[in-house]
């Protein structure tokens, strides 16, 4: 009889499947533990007379061992199989990484320094937070001059009885030129980039800040010829080897003579379209060769030495290379317009 129930045990036991953690330790349970019906065989054993008894226990124990092994053998397979379920598939498509662009203004400035570089410029940096001297009175700006009006210029602290105790935020970077003379010795030749501040309203075409780069060169003997051939060699490496560039008379306080260049017209090549108004041309900046007196005012011997500047706005500058229309698009942080500029990089 016991044997019987041995052996059917047994090959129940041998058709065992499981199919996760769970189900085993119910099977668990169910044949080996304390109410087990393994555990309960060995309980029975008692009433096994006692000659049949050696027979017995060793098939019992033979069973308990199947049993274990056949348990240990199903945790072993299920955990194989929990272990494929949770494999990262590595075929998948990945997610990708969305890498930011470079700002067009900052990839445009970059252009514009690494053709300065290139011609024997180097960098040179000055304070947004500006006083009167460096922004007005040492460039030779009058003292009533209008650009020193309220509607221009944004004032941190304004003196009443004497504009030059006023501070305020540079409206150019001129004010990096009167910095770097007054502490350097000629030869001087460098450029620098930095936003400048115009109390202006906010439209299309004017905003209360942007980015300019400036550009000044002293030394013994420099003159118009050179600074006409340094512009020309930059309008040709910024917008193509066929760019013509005229420069037209105009004033600023700072330098005389003083001139506004324009170059050809990037989309027609001077036959004149809508772009150009029809002219053939388009503004890009502002030069002169340095006042005498800007020189003197930064310590530096006019009689001896002569030089040049010019200033450029690079926000127009990039509106010419990429034909942005708004101004303001530059400041939105719209990411849609920010792409657009994955493929000057
Ligand atoms: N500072 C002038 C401006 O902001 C530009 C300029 C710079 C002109 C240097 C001449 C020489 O408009």
């Amino acid at each position: 009889m016991l044997l019987e129930r041995i052996e059917a045990l047994k090959a129940q036991i041998s058709e065992l499947t499981a199919s996760n953690e769970e189900t085993l330790e119910a099977l668990r349970i169910k044949y080996l533990s304390k109410k087990g019906e393994v555990t309960a065989l060995f309980n029975e054993f008692r009433n096994v007379s006692p000659e049949l008894k050696r027979e017995f226990g060793q098939k019992l124990n033979e069973l308990k061992t199947f049993a274990t092994e056949k348990i240990n053998e199903l945790r072993e397979t299920c955990k194989a199989q929990e272990k494929e379920a949770n494999k990262i598939d590595i075929t998948r498509p990945a997610t990708p990484d969305v890498v930011g662009t470079r700002h067009p203004i900052s990839l445009v400035r970059k252009e514009i320094i690494d053709i300065f570089s290139r011609l024997g410029f180097t960098l040179a940096d000055g304070p947004e937070v500006e006083d009167d001297w460096h922004v007005f009175s040492a460039l030779n700006f009058a003292a009533d001059h209008p650009a020193r009006d309220m509607q221009d210029t944004f004032f941190i602290n304004q003196d009443e009885k004497e504009v030059q105790r006023n501070i305020i935020l540079r409206s150019h970077t001129s004010s990096v030129q009167v910095r770097t003379m007054e502490r350097q010795k000629p030869p001087i030749r460098i450029i620098c980039p930095g936003r400048v501040y115009r109390n202006e309203a906010i439209t299309a075409r004017a905003h209360c800040f942007f980015h300019q780069i400036e550009g000044l060169y002293i030394d013994k003997n420099v003159s118009f010829a050179d600074l006409k051939q340094v512009l020309l060699l930059f309008a040709q490496e910024l917008f193509g080897k066929d760019t013509k560039i005229r420069l037209r008379p105009s004033y600023f306080p700072f330098t005389e003579p003083s001139a506004e260049m324009d170059v050809s017209c990037m989309l027609c090549g001077g036959e004149g379209c809508g772009f150009c108004k029809h002219t053939g041309w388009v503004e890009i900046l502002g030069c002169g060769m340095v006042d005498p007196n800007v020189l003197e005012s930064c310590g530096i011997d006019s009689k001896v030495y002569s030089g040049y500047a010019f200033g450029l706005g690079i926000e127009r500058i990039t509106n010419l290379k990429y034909m942005v229309k708004d101004l303001r698009m530059f400041s939105e942080n719209d990411v849609r317009f920010l792409n657009e500029f994955q493929a000057a990089h």
